[in-house]
Parts: structure tokens; sequence; C-alpha cells
């Protein structure tokens, strides 16, 4: 039955590309927040934004397709919430991180190009850890 499709593989990294797409643009946003008081924490977000690109195209290289508009919800709910309760708010974008790289887990056998994706979310988690104490 057709309603009962199941989520293939391919469906899963197509949901992690539009993944990576809406996390460079919530780190380009976050970046934005901080630029003025914190511009050297606004480069680190920046750097991981790229990171974030790099890892779009590695799910490009999977699924075959381009996908061209992040959703923006998770980078306005995160900005707004950078600006009043910085610690909170990269709370929340470390979990998601160790979140993703979890996410990712049951697909590097098939596909091993996304295992050092997988390794760089974990580290991207750790990295908002370390920025939070350092800045916040
Ligand atoms: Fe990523
Ligand atoms: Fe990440």
């Amino acid at each position: 039955m057709a309603l009962l499709k199941k989520k293939t593989t391919l469906d899963h990294v197509l949901s992690a590309q539009q993944g990576e797409l809406d996390a460079e643009y919530m780190y380009e946003e976050m970046a934005k927040v901080v630029e003025g008081q914190y511009p050297e924490l606004a480069e680190e977000f920046l750097k991981v934004a790229k990171s974030e690109r790099g890892h779009y195209y590695v799910c490009k290289k999977i699924t075959g397709k381009e996908l061209t508009k992040p959703v923006p919800v998770k980078a306005i709910l995160v900005s707004n919430i950078l600006k009043k309760a910085p610690k909170v708010a990269l709370k929340l974008v470390s979990d998601g991180e160790y979140d993703a790289a979890s996410a990712y887990a049951p697909f590097i056998l098939e596909y091993p190009s996304i295992e050092p994706v997988l390794k760089d979310e974990i580290r991207h988690g750790d990295k908002m850890k370390e920025l939070s104490a350092k800045y916040f």
C-alpha cells in the first residue's frame, strides 16, 4: 500500500541533506547575533556553517538532488534564544548536533562517506559546549 510505504535509506539521507542546509543557515544567523559583541565567536559559528555545507555535499552525492531553501524554523528559534539566554541556546544546538550524529549512525555501513560527517557532528556538539563555557 502506497500510504504505508516505508521510508528508504535514500529518503533518510535526503532529510539529512535538508537538515544540513538548515544547520548551515542556523549557524550563519547565530553569527549575525554575536558578531558585534563577540567577533571571534561569530567566526567560530561561521566555521561550523561551512562544515555543514560540506556535509550537505556529502549527502548530495548520495541522493543526487540539489536542495536550495533552508527551513528557517530552528535558525529563528535559536538566534532569538541566543540573544537572551546564550547558554540555553548553545545547549540546544549542542544536543541537536549529538542527535544528528545518532541519526546518521544507521547509514554509515551502506554509505561510508557519512562516517566522517557523523564524527564532525560530535565535534560540533563538543565545540558548542566549549564555546558556551568560554563566552557565557
Ligand atoms: Fe552537519
Ligand atoms: Fe553539525
